[in-house]
């Protein structure tokens, strides 16, 4: 799939989302959410901030009537991130195969992270397959470094990496993750619609 024509939009995730956003997790992933996870972080749970990422028909997205419509955009990805205290954990990442390689995924984190540093984290986590040299390269970008392993934290057995990225300390880091962040919703062309007040 290629990005040529496509329009994107960042908006937080609704309830509406959740079967889509399941039905992603599930293809995704090899231990998938149920859906009663994701119906107690966006109903039940305040200091969760959850994204999804769509794609626009571009046919249809000439209108601002159309542009409004429900049934013209596609689910590519999503993020998810809470916050507990002055800790941003990102608890999900996920760009649909097809898709990828195009700096969604980036974008998403990005999101997330900003999100984090919005709401006062001092620093950001998040478990991550020690498989996952993609991920893991991605988070790599962003400082995030190793801070534990945890033995067996998956279903199947496998370990987690605890990766840890500090923004208290590292200044620069939040001005990296701003910067970027605006240069790819930009050469990306997305639109950011904010959580309402
Ligand atoms: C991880 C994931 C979200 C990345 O999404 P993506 O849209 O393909 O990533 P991007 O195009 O934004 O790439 C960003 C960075 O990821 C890394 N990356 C992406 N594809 C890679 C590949 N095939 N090999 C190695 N690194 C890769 C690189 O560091 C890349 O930065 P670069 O372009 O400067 O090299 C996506 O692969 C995914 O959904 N994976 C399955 C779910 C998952 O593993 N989630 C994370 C759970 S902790």
């Amino acid at each position: 799939m290629s990005r040529r024509d496509s329009t994107f939009r960042i908006r937080p995730m609704e309830g509406r989302d959740i079967p889509a956003v399941v039905s992603l997790d599930r293809r995704i992933f090899r231990d998938p959410w149920p859906e009663s996870a994701y119906v107690q972080e966006i109903y039940f749970n305040p200091d969760a901030h959850y994204f999804v990422l769509e794609l626009l028909d571009p046919t249809q997205v000439r209108t601002w009537h159309a542009h409004r419509r429900r049934q013209s955009a596609r689910l590519l990805g999503f993020v998810g991130m809470r916050v507990e205290g002055t800790r941003g954990h990102i608890s999900t990442l996920a760009v649909r195969p097809e898709w990828r390689g195009q700096d969604l995924g980036e974008t998403l984190l990005l999101i997330a992270i900003d999100e984090a540093i919005k709401h006062g984290a001092h620093l950001v986590g998040l478990e991550v397959r020690v498989s996952n040299t993609v991920a893991q390269s991605l988070y790599a970008k962003y400082d995030f470094e190793t801070h534990t392993r945890l033995h067996k934290y998956y279903a199947d057995g496998e370990d987690a990496l605890y990766l840890q990225a500090r923004l208290n300390t590292d200044k620069q880091l939040c001005s990296r993750v701003r910067e970027r962040l605006a240069t790819l919703i930009e050469a990306l062309q997305v639109s950011c619609v904010q959580r309402e007040a």
